[in-house]
């Protein structure tokens, strides 16, 4: 019987042929938003995991969007030419049926923000910091830059171009969007109550607070309507007072109306003062929520790493898909190291198949 995570599955007219996905990972190579051959390089390594999904990084749709100096976007021909060369390459390697979508975002008050490994937080004078824009001017945490508030018609601009961003993607060769409504980049701040203190029509009520992103669901959809569209979202931000499981459900019906096809659950990320208590399969129980509360197919997220805590997940009805991003980060062959525990054949391409018996084997012996 073929296991759980090896069935495929169609969302929004897009088949995948299991329920395992590569999770968006920033990799803070980019070169004012290009794809560089570090992305080559992962793009190419991921297309041969053994995941039927591959999200891309959160790739933001204008320059002031990016994190960091180097995160990646779609907001340039040179960005969507870059993005061509490292999909096509990874489509020349990758086993027939494998998708790739792109996380379209905008980072909002988080961004102007040194790499990871430079510090993280945000740029200091000398290091090209740039004007930051959010709902409100209220910044992400002290020392922060204080973000301006974006205008009405300012709003609308933002809008367009996660339009053009998805018209780059489509054109680029993108089978999916992924919209990026979490971990407190901007459409979750305005989604926010504690970040979002607007008392125009983009803030205030949850329907006014959920006006951006429905209306960016909208824009990416005329503008990509062959591309299938998932989003991801905070369901819950671990602050007091802040957006919970309850709001999420009412913005996730209100998408899926949009033609938003699957939601992966995750959470957190507005606030430093947030209290989320990780530990294995620690949002599971969000994306169940959501699956419930909205009706809709979910992809779960956070500290799934063994191939039969994934199994569980899928086969118990939790969620309908798993993205894994620090396990594939770790072992861009986990995909292969599932299908060896269950039985399943691993798709991989015959130059490899020596590397297929020996997985077998491992899976085996830890059996
Ligand atoms: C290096 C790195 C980069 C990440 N970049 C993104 C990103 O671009 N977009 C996003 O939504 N989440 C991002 N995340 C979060 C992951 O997608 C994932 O939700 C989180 O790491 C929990 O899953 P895990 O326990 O499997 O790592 C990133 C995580 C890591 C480790």
């Amino acid at each position: 019987m073929t296991a759980a995570l090896f069935q495929p599955i169609t969302l929004g007219g897009l088949t995948f042929p299991n329920r395992i996905a590569v999770a968006p990972m920033c990799q803070y190579s980019a070169d004012d938003g290009s794809a560089t051959d570090w992305h080559l390089q992962q793009w190419m390594s991921y297309a041969m995991s053994g995941a039927g999904m591959v999200t891309v990084e959160m790739t933001d749709v204008e320059r002031r969007g990016r994190i960091s100096h180097g995160c990646l976007g779609l907001y340039s021909d040179q960005n969507e030419a870059a993005a061509k060369r490292a999909l096509d390459a990874a489509r020349r390697v990758a086993p027939a049926g494998t998708r790739f979508g792109v996380q379209l975002a905008h980072a909002g008050r988080k961004a102007s923000c040194q790499r990871p490994w430079e510090g993280g937080g945000p740029l200091k004078q000398g290091q090209d910091p740039w004007e930051t824009v959010s709902a409100s001017a209220i910044p992400y945490a002290e020392g922060w830059h204080t973000p301006r508030a974006l205008e009405d018609d300012e709003i609308l601009a933002v809008i367009e171009r996660f339009g053009e961003a998805a018209r780059r993607a489509e054109r680029a060769g993108f089978d999916f969007i992924e919209l990026h409504a979490a971990h407190g980049y901007l459409i979750f701040q305005f989604l926010s109550p504690l970040s979002n203190r607007r008392t125009d029509r983009w803030g205030g009520s949850l329907e006014n607070r959920m006006r951006f992103v429905i209306e960016v669901a909208r824009a990416v959809k005329k503008a990509a309507p062959r591309l299938m569209l998932g989003a991801r979202l905070s369901v819950k931000e671990w602050v007091e007072g802040g957006f919970d499981v309850v709001d999420a459900i009412e913005v996730v019906k209100a998408l899926k109306a949009e033609g938003v096809a699957y939601i992966c659950a995750s959470s957190g990320g507005n606030s430093p003062h947030q209290k989320l208590p990780s530990g294995p399969g620690y949002q599971v129980h969000l994306a169940e929520a959501i699956r419930k509360g909205a009706d809709i197919p979910t992809r779960a997220v956070g500290l799934i790493t063994d191939p039969r805590q994934a199994e569980t997940i899928v086969a118990d009805g939790q969620a309908d898909m798993v993205a894994l991003a620090r396990a594939f980060l770790a072992d861009p062959r986990w995909g292969w190291r599932a299908a060896a525990t269950f039985g399943e054949a691993i798709p991989a391409a015959p130059q490899l198949m020596r590397a297929v018996t020996t997985m077998e084997h491992w899976m085996k012996q830890a059996s």
